[in-house]
């Protein structure tokens, strides 16, 4: 494994639209362990492949609720409710600010394998996978910034 460089806000890589992972292969494997090594160096919860510099729709989110999750071409296909919480991102050092979003999604994706997977998550894990999959379309949180009390 090795870890990757992250990218600035300001680099184009993060305004770009992922495409999706076709090919399964040790290539990609290697892309997601090194996603695991750069994000958990960085002290983060979850990173996106733009991040490292890689226009695909990979992400992997560790939100500390004991799930370490992979997500190839992720859709949220449900999503209720609202929460409004403070954010970050390793690729803004040293910004916050708060964003409204769902309460509880559920999220279609593939592994690293390809074999499709379901994850019903809420809370702040539901927050780390929508900001994650914002970064697969080149949104960033502090687009999303509101003035809206938190509620968590
Ligand atoms: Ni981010």
């Amino acid at each position: 494994m090795a870890i990757r460089q992250i990218t600035i806000d300001g680099d184009p890589v993060l305004r770009k639209k992922c495409r999706p992972v076709t090919e399964f292969n040790e290539r990609l494997h290697v892309l997601i362990d090194d996603m695991w090594e750069t994000m958990y160096k960085a002290d983060g919860v979850g990173l996106a492949a733009p991040q490292v510099n890689v226009l695909r729709r990979i992400a992997v989110v560790d939100p500390e609720d004991g799930n370490k999750y992979e997500l190839v071409n992720p859709v949220i296909v449900k999503s209720e409710g609202f929460q409004v919480g403070q954010e970050g991102c390793l690729s803004i050092p040293g910004f916050n600010c708060n964003v409204r979003r769902p309460y509880k999604i559920s999220v279609e994706a593939q592994d690293r394998n390809g074999n499709r997977v379901k994850y019903d998550v809420e809370g702040f894990p539901a927050v780390v996978f929508c900001h994650e999959i914002d970064h697969l379309d080149g949104i960033l949180f502090k687009d999303k910034r509101t003035e809206e009390e938190p509620t968590r």
